[in-house]
């Protein structure tokens, strides 16, 4: 069969087209987000059009990074370990054209919602209530062996039903996520050489590095988006070379520092020290960490239990789905695509990368 054939027979998702999967069928009703390595849309179920759920589309052809198997891998592990705050999957399945995932529909990504704000700034209590709940994300995507490396707040999206949800916080896209632990539960030792893979905004200074990543990079990334929820752009945000990004990152420890932290609690500075302080095979001070957003909260006398901002001034949820992508502050936050040395649940490690140059 001609490959102009087999597309014929499987043609790739449009408006208006059902899936058809064992498991039920779905009809495609918008596209919710492009990327560089799968679509999103939003469908509904064919036999009752009331529900609706978000399915993750990566083409076959032409992709250079398998993204939706680590998707599928990662949710499918948090659902059995009974993880909340991770989209429920519903379905995986694959045609000749593309594969997808089916999975729970949730609202906005924090991104967006974000960038909706015409401070583009959450108030303090949003800030302090989101972070609190990536960090208890990161520590069970953790304890269940995997690393994001791709911590962002457009990887966070919020729950659309708030009395199901209550408020809560999920988890997604884990098409950079990596066992850090083998099959028995120890540590994988560092590579020499890793692949700058993520966002580069928010890639950790070992990232940065070409080392490879532990958990603490992890909360690296989520102290980054901290800082641009409670402030705004990140300094480094409008820079276009990642060189100069990670001279940024290296400085905010030094001279930096104190323009940086400039306007966020002081605890956040307690919480920088704490993941500086934690080394490749160290556990993160996941306590420690949630203690001082508490405390920063009770001095900064912010109430953790007022609704978040999007629950209060409710037209931020629709100007959200009218904000593009990559807005101004997310300049530089395109993925380093051309990283063939997808690293996901193989271990590569002894290849050299190729498509990444050393810093120095
Ligand atoms: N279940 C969902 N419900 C609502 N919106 C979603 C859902 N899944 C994804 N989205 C939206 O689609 C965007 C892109 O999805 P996602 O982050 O999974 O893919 P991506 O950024 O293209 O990453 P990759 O291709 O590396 O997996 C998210 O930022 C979010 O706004
Ligand atoms: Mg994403």
């Amino acid at each position: 069969m001609s490959a102009d054939r087999e597309e014929e027979e499987s043609p790739l998702p449009q408006v208006g087209m059902i899936i058809e999967h064992e498991s039920g069928q779905w009809r495609v009703l918008r596209n919710i987000a492009s990327g560089p390595f799968s679509d999103v849309f939003f469908v509904s179920d064919v036999s009752n059009s009331r529900q609706k759920y978000a399915m993750k589309v990566e083409k076959q052809n032409g992709n250079i990074r398998a993204v939706l198997k680590l998707d599928v891998m990662v949710l499918s592990c948090m659902q059995r370990r009974g993880a909340v705050g991770f989209p429920r999957m519903i379905a995986a399945g694959r045609t000749s054209a593309y594969k997808y995932l089916v999975m729970q529909m949730l609202g906005p990504d924090l991104g967006k919602l974000r960038r909706s704000l015409p401070e583009k700034r959450f108030s303090l209590a949003t800030a302090l209530k989101v972070a609190l709940q990536t960090v208890d994300r990161l520590q069970a995507l953790h304890d269940a062996g995997w690393l994001c490396r791709d911590v962002k707040a457009p990887n966070l999206v919020v729950g659309i039903n708030d009395d199901e949800d209550n408020g809560q916080i999920y988890m997604l896209d884990f098409g950079f996520a990596r066992r850090f632990r083998d099959s028995e539960g120890n540590r994988l030792p560092p590579r020499p050489n890793a692949a700058l893979v993520g966002t580069f905004q928010y890639a950790p200074l070992a990232a940065h590095a070409h080392k490879d990543q532990s958990p603490k990079d992890d909360l690296e990334s989520w102290f980054y988006m901290t800082v641009e929820l409670i402030k705004g752009p990140l300094p480094w945000g409008s820079f276009k070379d990642y060189h100069q990004m990670g001279d940024y990152k290296k400085a905010i420890r030094n001279e930096k520092r104190v323009d940086f932290l400039y306007g966020c609690p002081e605890e956040l500075g307690n919480i920088l020290d704490s993941i500086d302080g934690t080394t490749f095979f160290d556990e993160p001070q996941y306590d420690l960490i949630r203690r001082e957003l508490r405390t920063a909260a009770v001095r900064a006398d912010v109430d953790m239990e007022t609704p978040f901002d999007w629950q209060i001034q409710r037209w931020m949820l629709r100007r959200a789905h009218f904000v593009g992508d990559l807005g101004e502050s997310n300049m530089a936050s395109e993925r380093l695509a051309n990283d063939t040395t997808a690293d996901s649940d193989d271990d590569r490690s002894s290849l050299p990368v190729e498509t990444t140059p050393p810093l120095e």
